[in-house]
């Protein structure tokens, strides 16, 4: 089907008490994995791509990979943008069809956090996208100390100031994960997701997903988190498939014959994550055209009749 807004999907997610897997893509195989395993697992999905990856593929590349592959399979897919920093990429993204967007801002001082978040959203609504945002700062794995993980984490009166002061529509949460972890070993502040969520309404995201553990995720997806992001554990797949793959065929030249246990690997991983968040198989009662979805509330024929 084509291309979704998340919007719905993690409306959806919230009002059934799941997370929505958010799978991020560097090139065509792990485009390819993501879409077939959620076609598999007849789970909604979202694919990201963040800064590096359009980077690395170019922008018309990703969103033409991305929309032919979700054309192809009948459960919904959404294009997101992951981690953009500025107004400008995020304004490219939408142009070039992105589903949702994401502005980070929380390496800003809150006031200028909130005035761009704000400008997004006022033109990303226009077209009938959604925006999530950051607030508090989800860091990077390396030498860093609980106090300091502490001192990042969200504050869930912010976290009300910030949403109704620029009408997000998701909200990403420092709430003791980090990006990049190799090993699941960090612990969620539970109280604290619980406490964003009855203050705030929106769904919640989950950054830094490869480091939690498997009950970290039930205990997020209960107290109110709608969204999980994975990347690093993808990598870690596409890697060892790879050099297993190397290793094995050393006289081997087609690439592709490395390429395509690079992938295997990696949907297994996908699949195994979508059966935790709860999202297998809730792509089954999904209706495109519910209202939110991209065109369903903008201009009808009737509209025009009325001029
Ligand atoms: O935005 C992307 C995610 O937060 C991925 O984090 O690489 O730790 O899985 P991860
Ligand atoms: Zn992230």
């Amino acid at each position: 089907m084509p291309l979704v807004t998340s919007k719905e999907l993690l409306i959806k997610a919230q009002k059934e008490g799941y997370a929505v897997g958010a799978f991020n893509a560097n090139n065509l195989e792990y485009v390819q994995a993501i879409v077939q395993a959620a076609e598999e697992e007849k789970a909604p999905v979202i694919l990201q791509a963040s800064q590096g990856a359009i980077k690395y593929a170019g922008l018309e590349q990703v969103v033409s990979m991305v929309k032919a592959a979700a054309e192809a399979v009948s459960v919904p897919v959404v294009l997101h943008l992951d981690h953009g920093t500025d107004f400008l990429q995020n304004v490219r993204c939408l142009r070039a069809g992105f589903t949702s967007l994401m502005f980070d801002g929380s390496a800003l001082p809150f006031e200028e956090n909130v005035a761009i978040t704000r400008k997004i959203v006022e033109i990303a609504h226009a077209v009938n996208i959604p925006v999530e945002a950051e607030l508090g700062k989800v860091p990077q794995a390396g030498e860093i100390s609980f106090e300091e993980l502490k001192a990042l984490m969200t504050h869930p009166d912010e976290a009300l100031r910030f949403v109704e002061a620029t009408g997000v529509d998701s909200l990403a949460v420092s709430v003791g994960s980090i990006h990049r972890m190799q090993v699941q070993e960090a612990k969620l502040d539970i109280e604290r997701i619980q406490k964003i969520r009855e203050l705030v309404g929106i769904p919640l995201v989950l950054h830094g997903a490869s480091g939690v553990t498997d009950d970290g995720y039930r205990e997020g997806i209960k107290a109110g988190i709608c969204k999980i992001n994975v990347a690093t554990e993808l990598n870690k797949a596409f890697t060892r498939g790879l050099k297993e793959a190397m290793a094995e065929f050393p006289d081997e030249v087609d690439p592709r014959k490395f390429l395509t246990r690079a992938r295997e690997e990696m949907k297994k991983v996908i699949r195994a994550k979508m059966r935790l968040f709860g999202c297998s198989g809730k792509a089954k009662s999904f209706s495109p055209g519910v209202p939110g979805s991209r065109g369903e509330e903008g201009a009808t024929l009737k509209d025009f009749e009325k001029e």
